[in-house]
């Protein structure tokens, strides 16, 4: 029993351990081997999105579909939350008539941490404001290993555009390097983080950062988050992507992108219609991370669950 936490916040809440048996039990979700079991007892999931969003609560709705699981909607604006009830007896609410786990998306950041020493119910963080994004960082983890055949050790992956307001990237800045893979950070100086952890480098010329990488993570410009008007006018010419300064490198460089693309700013169409773009195979495979992440959520980590879990 390696333990799973109740509250999954952010990327140190898990330790090595979890994570590479986390990419394994996707693995086997995602071929269906034998072991891909279905939980015997019908787990029932919540989710809550305060912000909008596509793949990560959809890839969530498919995962617990997949997994035989119930999923209820929790409309928030519309809960008793609106009569002053606090977040934590709603969430205890939950717990008292059998939700297994709460998904939520929150503008605010690290609204979950104020309950990780008494968790009212088992918690994950389908993003938090600018903080963090770990359930895309771990499926961003996986599409990388499967695209280098699970040798990650020494690559280098440049991740480029609105770095500051993206809680995917400080995720991705914590996870990767776990896995020996070098960070650099391009962008605009406005939207490189004021504090960069140790390791992680920057560039601010994306055809120069491109020379030296085996993948790009491209980021979309998250103008809702900007407290000044950022000038776009010449965005797409400064760091845009596209096939041709590829093709200058000489390399075919993979090309990420956690959605949703704004096509013409960040990216070009052509780009996204080449077999470097890397989008559609993370969506992918966002719903196996998500139901191995959920499984281990359930059954404390130990996922010979059909065994342990059901009986
Ligand atoms: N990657 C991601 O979080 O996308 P959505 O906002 O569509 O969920």
């Amino acid at each position: 029993m390696i333990g799973f936490p109740s509250i999954l916040e952010g990327i140190e809440d898990l330790n090595r351990e979890q994570v590479e048996k986390l990419l394994a039990r996707t693995k086997e979700l995602k071929i269906g081997s034998p072991a891909r079991l279905p939980l015997k007892r019908k787990i029932s999931v919540a989710t809550s999105f305060l912000e909008n969003s596509t793949r990560t609560k959809l890839s969530f709705i498919m995962a617990i579909n997949l997994l035989k699981g119930i999923h209820i909607d929790f409309e928030a604006e519309k809960s008793s939350l609106k009569k002053g009830e606090s977040l934590e007896q709603t969430l205890l609410t939950l717990n008292y008539q059998g939700f297994d786990i709460c998904i939520v998306r929150t503008k605010e950041t690290k609204l979950l941490s104020q309950f990780k020493q008494r968790p009212p119910i088992k918690m994950i963080n389908g993003g938090d404001g600018t903080n963090e994004h770990p359930t895309q960082a771990l499926l961003d983890l996986y599409t990388l290993n499967e695209l280098f055949n699970g040798e990650l050790a020494g690559k280098k992956v440049c991740i480029a555009g609105d770095c500051t307001h993206s809680r995917v990237t400080h995720s991705l800045m914590k996870l990767l390097p776990q896995f020996g893979i070098e960070i650099t950070l391009c962008g605009p100086k406005e939207f490189l983080p004021k504090e960069i952890p140790a390791g992680i480098k920057t560039n601010a010329n994306l055809e120069e950062a491109l020379k030296e990488t085996d993948a790009v993570y491209l980021l979309r410009i998250q103008a809702e988050r900007h407290e000044n008007q950022f000038d776009m006018s010449t965005y797409n010419e400064k760091w845009g992507l596209n096939l041709d300064l590829i093709r200058q490198v000489g390399r075919k460089i993979p090309v990420f992108h956690p959605g949703p693309a704004n096509i013409g700013i960040e990216v070009d169409q052509e780009l996204v219609d080449s077999n470097l773009w890397m989008a559609h195979k993370q969506v992918e495979n966002s719903v196996y991370v998500r139901m191995a992440i959920i499984e281990a959520m359930v059954t404390n980590g130990d996922t010979n669950i059909g065994a342990k879990y059901n009986t």
